[in-house]
């Protein structure tokens, strides 16, 4: 037994013998500190105690942070969003632009007028007038375009030859691209030179004649009268 645990005697004067506490503090000194700095020390509580509520919110402040990013950042989570070598998708501006396209224009011409005009594009003597040549064909594309849209009836003279026959309108049943393909076709086989026709033109066409019936020929000359050569 020593006394160092003994309550302090605070009336008696501090002992001679310092005891292990040699650096200057008295054994009651000692645990007067002790009690001291126990006594401000918060009290051990048991359980859990309550996350502070900013914290709460800073994480729900990431959250949300994080699905902004990735709803901005995320390439919709395509593979093939950060893959430098993926075709880029070039996105579409506008309706594309109309191409005349004379091979298209001879299928359609193929299964639409060569029955009668023949594929030769030189028609049948006596019956369908030829195309090649024609002067019909070439100048005003407004005239082989309502041709084709609304047929023709009636006595028709084509490089020097009258005919006088009967053309249905083929046309009504195409779209302004396929009738402009044919032109386009019509105007530049069997040595015809003409201009390339644009699908614009056969809609202002279609818009032109409205809902009338077949032209005679002469009636579309007045409208398109042929160009001198
Ligand atoms: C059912 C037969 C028939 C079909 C199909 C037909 N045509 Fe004709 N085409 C005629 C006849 C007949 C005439 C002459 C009309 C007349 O005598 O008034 C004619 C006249 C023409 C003319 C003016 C005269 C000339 O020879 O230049 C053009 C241009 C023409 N056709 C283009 C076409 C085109 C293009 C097509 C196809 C989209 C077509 N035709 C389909 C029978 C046809």
């Amino acid at each position: 037994m020593n006394d160092r645990n003994r309550h302090p005697d605070r009336n008696r004067p501090p002992q001679g013998n310092p005891g292990p506490a040699a650096d200057g503090f008295s054994d009651g000194r000692l645990v007067e500190v002790h009690s001291q700095l126990a006594r401000e020390k918060e009290e051990p509580r048991e359980g859990f105690s309550l996350t502070p509520i900013f914290i709460v919110f800073l994480f729900c402040g990431f959250g949300f942070w994080g699905g902004l990013y990735l709803t901005r950042n995320s390439g919709d989570f395509a593979s093939t969003a950060f893959d430098v070598n993926a075709p880029k998708v070039t996105a579409a501006t506008g309706p594309v632009e109309f191409e005349p396209d004379a091979a298209k224009g001879e299928k359609l011409f193929v299964a639409n007028c060569a029955a009668c005009h023949q594929a030769s594009g030189l028609g049948v003597p006596g019956a369908f007038p030829p195309l090649a040549k024609s002067a019909w064909v070439a100048g005003a594309e407004e005239r082989l375009i309502k041709a084709i849209l609304v047929g023709l009836a009636g006595e028709i003279e084509v490089n020097g030859v009258k005919y006088n026959g009967n053309m249905p309108n083929v046309g009504a049943a195409l779209k302004d691209a396929q009738v402009a393909h044919i032109a386009t076709y019509v105007r530049q086989a069997w040595g015809n030179t003409a201009g390339p026709v644009m699908d614009t033109k056969v809609a202002e066409a279609r818009k032109a004649i409205g809902t009338r019936g077949q032209y005679a020929p002469a009636d579309l000359l007045k409208e398109h009268p042929l160009e001198a050569k």
